[in-house]
């Protein structure tokens, strides 16, 4: 907001200045004074924000260490964030992420959408226009569901992992449930804490790569979502938890 009030201020200048050689002087000064009174009434910048790129390797290790910090959603929502709060400053500044822990567990250990995947859709909702946003996510779930997790390998590692799984879903239920099953660790396990903290980094780094891709004019996909392939909000996995015999949704 510092950076805007100063332009409007110099705006304000200049537009002072034009008004003392041409007539109408108090209009002009009137209007200045609008542009004013919404800097000073701090309202909300308009999305999206700037961006710029990133290093996905920092953002992956963001990630893994928020995850020890606050876990998933707030993991991921920091190695796209705190990068550019570090780049850019306001209006990412403004936004404490923080704000994003309750994501964690699929939803305070609800199992639903995998926290990580949830961080990356709001902090992609900020830097991203909405219709290159929704395809930068549908394809970020479709690669979380399809993707043996996890890839990154830590610096420091906290702890062993030496199973990866596919989800195929972007469940957290599903997903911790296919690998603590495959390696045998329960939920309060270091190396499924060390697994989602890894898979955290991934989700943060594979994000960054495609709103890189966006930024350098080489964002692209033709990737249908769900709900325009099926006639139904839905994961692409129906077999899974239908069987064999998927219900038709309602048509028109
Ligand atoms: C994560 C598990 C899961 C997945 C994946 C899933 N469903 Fe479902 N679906 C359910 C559950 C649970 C219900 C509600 C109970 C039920 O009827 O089976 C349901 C309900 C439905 C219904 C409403 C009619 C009904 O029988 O209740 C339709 C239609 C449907 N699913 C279609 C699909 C299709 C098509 C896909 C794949 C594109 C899909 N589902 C994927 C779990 C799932």
């Amino acid at each position: 907001m510092v950076e805007k009030l100063g332009k409007e201020v110099s705006r304000r200048d200049a537009l002072i200045g034009a008004g003392k050689i041409a007539a109408g002087a108090a209009i002009v000064t009137m209007g200045a004074a609008a542009l004013i009174s919404r800097a000073e009434a701090k309202e909300a910048v308009p999305l999206p924000w700037p961006y710029q790129k990133i290093d996905p390797k920092e953002a992956g290790q963001i990630a893994y260490e928020g995850w020890y910090k606050a876990f998933c959603s707030y993991g991921v929502a920091s190695g796209i964030l705190v990068p550019l709060q570090k780049k850019i400053g306001e209006p990412y500044t403004n936004l404490p992420v923080e704000g994003l822990r309750l994501g964690e567990g699929g939803t305070v250990g609800w199992g639903t959408l995998c926290g990580s995947l949830l961080g990356a859709t709001v902090a992609v909702g900020f830097v991203a226009p909405y219709d290159v946003g929704k395809q930068i996510i549908n394809e970020l779930l479709k690669w979380y569901s399809d993707t043996e997790l996890p890839l990154y390998v830590p610096a420091r590692p906290r702890a062993e992992v030496k199973i990866q799984t596919v989800s195929a879903s972007p469940l957290c239920h599903i997903s911790v449930g296919k690998w603590t099953d495959a390696a045998q660790k329960s939920l309060g396990s270091p190396e499924r804490k060390e697994r989602c903290a890894r898979i955290t980094a991934d989700v943060a780094m594979k994000t960054v790569m495609m709103l890189n891709d966006w930024k350098d004019g080489k964002f692209s996909s033709s990737l249908k979502l769900p709900s325009a392939m099926y006639g139904i909000t839905a994961q692409h996995n129906c077999k899974e938890c239908h069987g064999e015999k998927v219900p038709q949704p309602v048509k028109g």
